[in-house]
């Protein structure tokens, strides 16, 4: 197995920081810049397969909306029933290339499909027992965030589920504060430099947009989901599962 190299993006001074991009360079690093960028990524992978085994359904779909490298979808493979079809959707052809890649090299043991297709002009999904949304509806434009989540919620059959992790921001701007103070610490925990996280939260700023907790709550409510539960929370991270 090939070991993602080191993500150095943001390593060098930039004298003109341009907004963030998924394109080649970042795809990658990518895997490596996750499991540095995102506190407990791991576990929350794990929690992701563990719920998704509960609510996938043998002869449906389970879709993975802005799926990157296929991290999610590979560790769903190797625990769900062999009758249910992945279809993985990103924006990046950097990030397709790189998850066709890994599928093959790993051997994804089912039929896929990996759609490039922008999000932020909604999705036609079907028949699907699972969505995920990991760490991407936050680079989905506000105003179209209502009518992506309704294409979800259609899509989704009875009982379905979507599972959905965002960073969010605290509900008051002490709590934002030092969320982000502490979040910051984990970066450098993890290795990432001063300029490093700097240049970064730059090029972040006005692609990533997060909502509240509980922004989000309403919004999977007034959508229709019947039930939206936190599973995770570390800080400035979260991650709700949402019954259709
Ligand atoms: C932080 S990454 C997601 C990480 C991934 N789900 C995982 O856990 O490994 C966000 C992904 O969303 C994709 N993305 C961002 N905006 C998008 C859009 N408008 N349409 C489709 N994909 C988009 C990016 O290309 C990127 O691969």
């Amino acid at each position: 197995m090939n070991k993602t190299p080191q993500d150095k993006v943001f390593s060098s001074a930039q004298t003109k920081i341009e907004d963030f991009r998924f394109g080649k360079e970042v795809a990658a690093v990518f895997d490596d810049m996750l499991g540095r960028s995102v506190p407990f990524y791991d576990e929350m992978q794990r929690m992701m397969t563990e719920m998704a085994k509960d609510f996938a359904v043998p002869g449906t779909n389970v879709f993975d909306l802005g799926c990157s490298t296929g991290t999610t979808l590979l560790r769903l493979d190797a625990q769900l029933k062999a009758d249910i079809k992945f279809i993985g959707i990103d924006n990046s052809d950097d990030m397709l290339a790189k998850c066709r890649a890994k599928f093959r090299s790993r051997g994804l043991t089912r039929p896929y499909e990996l759609r490039s297709l922008d999000l932020n002009q909604g999705i036609a999904i079907d028949n699907a027992s699972v969505a995920l949304m990991v760490l991407t509806l936050q680079f989905i434009r506000p105003l179209n965030r209502d009518k992506l989540i309704a294409d979800v919620y259609r899509g989704l059959n009875p009982d379905g589920c979507l599972l959905l992790i965002e960073k969010v921001l605290g509900e008051d701007s002490l709590f934002n504060r030092l969320f982000i103070r502490y979040y910051y610490d984990l970066k450098r925990r993890n290795g990432y430099s001063e300029l490093e996280i700097t240049q970064k939260r730059e090029a972040l700023e006005n692609v990533l947009i997060p909502y509240k907790l509980l922004e989000n709550r309403e919004l999977l409510l007034r959508t229709g989901f019947r039930y939206v539960e936190v599973f995770f929370k570390w800080y400035n991270f979260c991650g709700m599962v949402a019954v259709k």
